[in-house]
């Protein structure tokens, strides 16, 4: 009965893989469609970034970001702040509306 309790964990890995996927994207979209305020992402940033990457996004603990917006698209930008997948920058959870204006700042960096 091995290859049934494999074949379950299996199932329910991609089931929560998919469940996942979806879920990240609606935020994304959401974000995509609403209009950043540059000067409002910058107090964003200096109040939740600035201490790892620099009060002007130069570099400290966390790389420079200048010029990233080459380097990382929109989306990849997005999920950069809010998944938490290379620590030790942690996970955000922002607001759209706050996330639309931190990706307003960053792109012109
Ligand atoms: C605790 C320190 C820390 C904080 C706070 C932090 N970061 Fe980071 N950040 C890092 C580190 C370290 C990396 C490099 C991760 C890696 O790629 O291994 C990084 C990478 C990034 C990158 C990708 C850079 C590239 O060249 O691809 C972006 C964009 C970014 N951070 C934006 C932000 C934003 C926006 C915030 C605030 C919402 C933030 N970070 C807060 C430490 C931090």
């Amino acid at each position: 009965m091995l290859w049934a309790g494999v074949a379950i964990a299996f199932i329910l890995a991609v089931f929560f893989v998919v469940r996942h996927v979806q879920a990240a994207d609606p935020y994304v979209q959401e974000v995509l469609a609403l209009q950043g305020d540059r000067d409002r992402g910058q107090e964003i940033f200096q109040m939740n970034c600035a201490v790892c990457h620099g009060m002007e996004a130069h570099g400290e603990v966390g790389p420079s970001l200048l010029s990233v917006s080459a380097r990382k698209s929109k989306s990849k930008l997005i999920q950069q702040v809010v998944s938490g997948n290379t620590p030790p920058m942690p996970q955000f959870q922002p607001e759209a509306k706050d996330m639309a204006d931190l990706l307003k700042y960053l792109e012109q960096l």
